[in-house]
């Protein structure tokens, strides 16, 4: 077991007056769940939608919407609650933000409980908009919003979708996970430092088709392949997910490529890899196909059915590109590191994460532990981390090879 990441986080909500400040309860919730603290602050019009007994219920603390609380007019409050605040916060969160508050931070203003406290802030500001669509696309809000990334503050941008109005376009508050998911790459130091890269990431197992019913697959769920897709979207890169058949949820921003085969996955490679600056090769490409696949399913006979299987291509070994940098993964039960070194080498890659399945590690799991190998020889051995973490620590590797 390895401790969350978010496990005694300090973190501020700010919520505003939208619709999608429903969608708050939602995050304050899984904040709380994985072990962090949460102080909510809300906007006046905030409250026209949602109470802050909800919020003060599901953060477990009590919730500001006056500048002036009513204890600080009978004396009993220091009445710096907003330089308290600030000076207790791991990280501030806005989701929702509204055009307004948004305006209002990137001009200083201070003029409600929540705005006073961002003035104040020297943890980190992430910023969450929603909007409907035309709100969200004023340019005046454009421009404010590029004023406070360029000020060093991190913008999760909202997603394209049906909106309350009824109209349909960018402007509905990212998905709560994702929005976590930011929260949790800033409080681990991770910044969007891989902007203008372009990152082409395979995932998941391939299934060979033995006949319209059957298949031959893996134990691959594809979580290692999205956590590295998902890291390199949340740090500014423009990222090509292939994925063979999985459940994950991938960011609606990362371009999919949804494949079946090693054949299928082998082509899109091909394909993509000249229009990336880095692939990240961590699906577990099925090394068989059946030399046949039946059109019809085939029926039993007898007590016995024989399989012939034939090797598929190594996409790997296949690829020939100049400019792209190459990552491989070598899964490993034994030898483990001489024959990743050697995968290393016969494969022509810049690193190979070698990967030991076991309990906690490996397939189906939500943790890895990997040594990272370089080209130059170099070995990182994290400790056991989440897949997210092992990530993001993949991606920092990789940054030195640009
Ligand atoms: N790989 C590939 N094409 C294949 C098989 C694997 O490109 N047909 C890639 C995987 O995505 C991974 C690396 O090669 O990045 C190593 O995969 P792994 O399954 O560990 O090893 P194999 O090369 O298949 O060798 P073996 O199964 O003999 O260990």
């Amino acid at each position: 077991m390895i401790k969350d990441q978010l496990v005694g986080k300090k973190i501020l909500l700010g919520v505003t007056g939208c619709i999608a400040a429903y969608k708050s309860c939602l995050i304050v919730r899984e904040l709380i769940k994985r072990g962090a603290e949460a102080k909510v602050v809300m906007t006046p019009s905030a409250t026209e939608f949602i109470t802050p007994l909800t919020l003060a219920t599901l953060s477990q603390n009590e919730v500001i919407v006056n500048t002036f609380p009513p204890s600080q007019k009978d004396g009993t409050n220091l009445s710096t609650w907003h330089i308290d605040y600030a000076l207790w916060a791991d990280l501030m969160l806005i989701a929702p933000a509204t055009i307004n508050t948004i305006a209002k931070i990137s001009y200083g203003f201070a003029d409600n409980a929540l705005t006073t406290l961002v003035t104040a802030l020297r943890s980190p500001l992430l910023i969450a908009p929603a909007a409907d669509v035309d709100m969200f696309n004023n340019p005046i809000n454009k421009e404010n919003l590029a004023k406070l990334e360029n000020l060093g503050h991190y913008i999760i941008y909202p997603e394209s979708g049906e909106l309350a109005s009824g109209l349909s376009g960018e402007g509905r508050l990212a998905d709560a996970n994702k929005i976590i998911d930011a929260v949790e790459l800033i409080l681990s130091g991770y910044s969007k430092d891989l902007i203008g890269k372009k990152i082409l990431v395979s995932a998941g197992p391939t299934y060979e088709d033995i006949d319209p019913v059957r298949f031959i697959g893996n134990r691959s769920s594809g979580k290692m392949g999205c956590s590295i897709a998902k890291a390199a979207y949340l740090r500014g890169a423009d990222v090509t997910l292939i994925s063979g058949p999985s459940s994950q949820n991938i960011y609606p921003e990362i371009k999919m490529i949804k494949v079946r085969s090693a054949s299928e996955m082998e082509n899109a490679v091909k394909k993509e890899v000249d229009k990336n600056d880095l692939l990240v090769m961590s699906a577990a490409v099925s090394d068989f196909h059946p030399v046949r696949t039946a059109s019809n399913k085939i029926k039993k006979q007898g007590g016995t059915f024989e399989l012939k299987l034939e090797l598929n291509p190594d996409i790997l070994s296949s690829i020939k590109t100049k400019k792209t940098k190459i990552i491989g993964f070598a899964l490993e039960t034994q030898n483990e590191l001489a024959n990743a070194k050697k995968k290393l080498k016969e494969k022509h890659l810049d690193m190979i994460v070698l990967n030991s399945p076991g309990k906690e590690s490996g397939f189906e799991v939500e943790t890895n532990k990997v040594t990272l190998i370089r080209k130059d020889g170099k070995a990182i051995k994290p400790p056991l981390l989440s897949k997210f973490q092992v990530a993001n620590k993949i991606l920092t590797e990789a940054k030195s090879f640009f």
